[in-house]
């Protein structure tokens, strides 16, 4: 079947994926790749203006890698790489700075927000965030780029630099990539408040056992008004409740959600559910983790694999860029 034109994204590698990873992007990727082109990259140079230690890159770039073939990432059809792998990012990314400028960067909410995080490393690389990101996306002669809200100042600030570009040199070399919007739900930690992370241990890996998925479940933080189990509760408000809304079946959400108001289930056995249903849920994820975990080369000669597919779409991109910046053969 023919394709509607080329995705790609990226994702900077954090290793073991969690759920407020599957719901927010890898489901998604799952999804594009039966109408799309896809192109998945894990962008470890990225990673790089806000890593202080590089120890962990290289397990966590294989971790992030067979979350996402056990999830479903079909590696034959899409493009699934190491951004490192393939350097002409770094010298189209060379290119674009020079027709970025600098107060754009410095404006933008992304880089006022990483400034705030961490005002002892505001390095060159990190100014340059969103040029790199550019680089990613052009270079692979990109139509559509699925991110969420938080990205979306980033990929605007895209297309303005490939017009300016395209303006600046005369040709219209590089492809003005569109945002894919996709209704990205907000998951929610274990403690109900902050969005799920990594960093604040509020999360639930996906390639855990049951008995610590269970565990963490039971953790969760229901509505803060339901004091007692005879209390009748607000699902609307309960962050469990919207997890059973999407692992659960309709019949046992809408069965939940009268049996919560009235005090006839209550939370612990609510959670015990959501536990057992999310398991469940996960359980292929899990069964086929486990088995492409048996073999770290072979996950390793997929990225590898990609990797020469990407530079083949780079190199022909840059042939272009090449020729109309005239730079000297
Ligand atoms: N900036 C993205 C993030 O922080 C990661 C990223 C890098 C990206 N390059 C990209 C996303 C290209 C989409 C397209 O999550």
């Amino acid at each position: 079947m023919a394709k509607k034109g080329r995705v790609f994204s990226g994702a900077r590698p954090t290793g073991r994926q969690h759920l407020g990873n599957y719901l927010g992007a890898i489901k998604n990727y799952v999804a594009l790749q039966d109408d799309f082109e896809c192109v998945y990259c894990i962008v470890d140079v990225h990673a790089l203006t806000t890593v202080e230690t590089t120890q962990d890159l290289i397990q966590n770039t294989y971790d992030m890698a067979l979350d996402w073939l056990a999830a479903g990432i079909r590696p034959e059809e899409s493009i699934m790489f190491v951004q490192s792998h393939v350097p002409q990012v770094m010298e189209l990314h060379t290119y674009l700075s020079m027709v970025t400028p600098l107060g754009k960067l410095t404006d933008l909410p992304t880089f006022k927000e990483k400034v705030r995080q961490n005002e002892s490393n505001i390095n060159y690389g990190l100014v340059g965030y969103p040029v790199l990101m550019t680089a990613d996306i052009v270079l692979y002669n990109t139509d559509f780029v699925p991110v969420g809200v938080d990205q979306a100042p980033h990929l605007e600030f895209s297309r303005e630099t490939v017009r300016s570009f395209n303006y600046r040199y005369g040709k219209a070399v590089l492809k003005e990539p569109l945002m894919k919007n996709t209704e990205i739900p907000k998951v929610l930690g274990i403690d109900g408040v902050q969005k799920m992370g990594k960093s604040l241990n509020n999360h639930i890996e996906l390639a855990s056992n049951a008995e610590e998925t269970q565990k963490r479940v039971m953790q969760m933080v229901t509505d803060p008004q339901r004091l007692r189990r005879n209390d009748p509760g607000n699902p609307d408000v309960c962050n469990v409740f919207s997890m059973h809304k999407i692992f659960s079946t309709k019949e046992e959400v809408a069965q939940i959600n009268s049996d919560c108001r009235t005090a006839g289930i209550g939370c612990v056995d609510c959670k015990k559910k959501y536990a057992a249903n999310l398991n469940a849920n996960l359980a292929p994820f899990r069964e086929r983790r486990d088995d492409l975990g048996k073999n770290p080369t072979a996950v390793w000669d997929i990225l590898h694999d990609g990797a020469g597919r990407a530079r083949v779409i780079a190199e022909e991109t840059m042939g272009a860029v090449r020729d109309a910046l005239q730079l000297p053969k």
